[in-house]
């Protein structure tokens, strides 16, 4: 007997296709199911959330007491003339005045030290008087005034010096000092 195509088959499958794929349709303005979800999803704690392991229900953890960012001198010389002298009798500066680090002092001198100190260290920048005015770096107090012992003062302050630490960072603070010596004539 000769076989017939079932056409009632044939039409009957994608229609039952269609059908199922209408019924099971699914909301595309939802995210779709997800399997595993370990991959997409790290069972690790994000740095700022808390958490319910750690101290103090941090994730990031404090350092160490005493941990030092990598590259960074520790400074360890309290406020007072007591300790600028120290300061001076055991710091050395660690650059030498050439013409790059003293381009780099000049920039930070005019901009952090110039508006108090004047542009060639007269004691004399533009918020003097208004501001209780520095010692001009030509005298002989100020000549013969140990390296570490401007780095004191510039790092912890003096008197009306405010510190600098926080907007000038150390090696800058020694170039800086390089050029005050250029100001200085030596
Ligand atoms: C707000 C004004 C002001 C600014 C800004 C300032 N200084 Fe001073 N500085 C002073 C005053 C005032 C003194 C005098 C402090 C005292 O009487 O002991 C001084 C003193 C000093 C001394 C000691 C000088 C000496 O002969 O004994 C140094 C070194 C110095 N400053 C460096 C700097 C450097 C470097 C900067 C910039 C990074 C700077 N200062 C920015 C006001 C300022």
């Amino acid at each position: 007997m000769k076989k017939r195509i079932q056409w009632g088959v044939v039409l009957l499958l994608p229609i039952i296709t269609l059908g199922a794929m209408w019924m099971l349709r699914r909301d595309t303005s939802e995210r779709n199911r997800e399997w595993p979800t370990q991959m997409q999803y790290s069972p690790a704690y994000l740095s700022q959330t808390s958490n319910p392991v750690l101290p103090d229900g941090m994730t990031s953890q404090p350092p160490v007491a005493g941990t030092i960012p990598r590259g960074w001198m520790p400074f360890h010389y309290a406020p007072g003339a007591e300790e600028a002298a120290r300061a001076g009798r055991e710091l050395k500066n660690p650059f030498q005045s050439s013409e790059e680090n003293l381009a780099r002092g000049q920039y930070v001198y005019q901009n952090y030290c110039a508006v108090c100190h004047g542009a060639t260290g007269g004691g004399d920048g533009p918020m003097i008087p208004r501001y209780p005015n520095p010692p001009s770096y030509k005298t002989e107090q100020s000549k013969t005034l140990a390296d570490g012992a401007m780095f004191h003062a510039i790092t912890v302050g003096r008197n009306n010096m405010p510190a600098h630490a926080s907007q000038v960072g150390a090696e800058d603070r020694w170039k800086v000092i390089l050029y005050i010596r250029r100001l200085q004539g030596m």
